[in-house]
């Protein structure tokens, strides 16, 4: 079975407790914390940045932090995501000017780096690039909020994505962020995703059943991805 990896978006997380809600996602058999940055300028809306990232850190968390940058430009903030503990650095190819400079200093940074594809954003943009890549994130929503719908013209660009990685021999994860949820992450993963974001889907769940955990929701998901051949 491939190597699937669920990545809870804190997002959705209650950011007066978030070091208390990372730890319990991460108990619950969660893999990756992906981190939204947003700069209402590059995407309507505002949200965290690398002293939150540094505080995860501080704090003890101790797995991988995917610092989604939905920020425009890039360059100036990546050295401060690496300094302050990210593993992944993504960001999207619209945002910077020179892009294979972006994901030369993502690396040299000594972090992972990864192109992010909004949901009309061609894959051509990997097309001279695929060497310098550690993560390849398709969006199957617009970005910039939460709680939307899986946008289903992701499924076929995943499988193009899937080509493209098999095809280059190279090892690249396939991410997929927005609207994945328990009844859809099978006929994603079926796609060639290997890497799922989830939001509102982990800690909205959460939240209404009262939990305080998250085992019910990642159970249910891993449960999913042991069903795809
Ligand atoms: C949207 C963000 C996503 C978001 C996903 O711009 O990049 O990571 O948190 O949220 P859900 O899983 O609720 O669609
Ligand atoms: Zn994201």
């Amino acid at each position: 079975m491939a190597d699937f990896q669920i990545a809870p978006s804190i997002l959705s997380a209650d950011f007066a407790r978030l070091g208390e809600e990372v730890d319990n996602v991460l108990k619950s058999g969660a893999d990756i914390v992906h981190f939204d940055v947003m700069d209402n300028h590059y995407v309507p809306n505002l949200t965290i940045g690398p002293l939150v990232c540094e505080a995860l850190r501080k704090h003890g968390v101790t797995a991988p932090i995917d610092a989604h940058l939905m920020v425009k430009p890039v360059d100036r903030i990546i050295p401060d995501f690496a300094r302050a503990g990210a593993t992944y650095i993504t960001f999207h190819p619209e945002a910077s000017d020179h892009i294979d400079r972006s994901l030369q200093l993502v690396r040299e940074c000594g972090c992972k780096s990864g192109l992010v594809f909004n949901p009309a954003t061609p894959l051509s943009y990997l097309d001279y690039v695929m060497d310098k890549v550690d993560m390849i994130l398709l969006m199957s929503v617009n970005p910039g909020f939460g709680g939307q719908s899986f946008i289903p013209s992701t499924l076929d660009k995943l499988r193009q994505a899937r080509k493209m990685i098999d095809d280059s021999g190279l090892k690249i994860r396939l991410e997929v962020d927005g609207g994945v949820k328990v009844d859809n992450i099978r006929e994603i993963a079926g796609a060639g995703a290997d890497t799922f974001v989830a939001g509102s889907a982990i800690f909205g769940a959460a939240a209404k059943s009262d939990a305080n955990d998250y085992d019910t929701v990642v159970g249910k998901m891993r449960a999913e991805l042991a069903k795809v051949d």
